[in-house]
């Protein structure tokens, strides 16, 4: 039996950047952080997220016929933070939001790093959250190239040189 407590410690060692993942559906757009975020495959381009059941993003996902990956620059940790429940909201057209449309409808946030355009490609079940992979139809460099770190629960930013 794995000590949850020990477990989520154990996690909290392991380093990622943060995403939004973006949807726009009939009732708007939506935005979740995630630091779940992985590449899976280069032919055909592949990624995934997983995604936890109990969130709105998970039923968003589940409706949306796109989404893209908005990867965070080290500057936008207040977006992190408000597309995780820990600051107000971002009201479904996004007015405080500065964005543009990308190709499949989805909003792709300004001043991130990258953006990964997807359509849904597989759903696996993975416990409590849900595995999704996307398969990417356009990916974009964006003029920052400092991402945002998540480590130890907690933002930071990657030490150069
Ligand atoms: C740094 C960070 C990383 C997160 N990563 C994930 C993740 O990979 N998967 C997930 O389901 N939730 C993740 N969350 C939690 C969601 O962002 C959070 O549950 C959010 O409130 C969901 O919003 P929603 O219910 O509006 O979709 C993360 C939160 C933070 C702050």
């Amino acid at each position: 039996m794995v000590d949850p407590d020990l477990f989520r410690d154990v996690l909290a060692r392991f380093v990622s950047g943060v995403v939004v993942v973006t949807t726009a559906n009939p009732d708007g757009y939506h935005g979740m952080t995630v630091s779940s975020f992985c590449s899976v495959s280069l032919d055909p381009p592949l990624v995934l997220a997983c995604i936890n059941r109990e969130t709105q993003g998970h039923d968003k996902l589940e409706r949306a016929p796109a989404f893209a990956v908005n990867i965070l620059a080290r500057d936008q940790s207040f977006l992190a933070d408000q597309f995780s429940g820990r600051a107000p909201l971002a009201d479904p057209t996004f007015a405080r939001v500065p964005h543009r449309v990308g190709a499949l409808g989805t909003p792709l946030i300004e001043g991130c790093v990258g953006w990964i355009e997807c359509r849904p490609w597989a759903r696996y079940p993975g416990g409590d959250h849900t595995i999704v992979v996307g398969q990417v139809e356009h990916v974009a460099l964006g003029e920052a190239d400092d991402p945002l770190v998540y480590f130890d629960r907690a933002f930071t930013e990657l030490a150069w040189g």
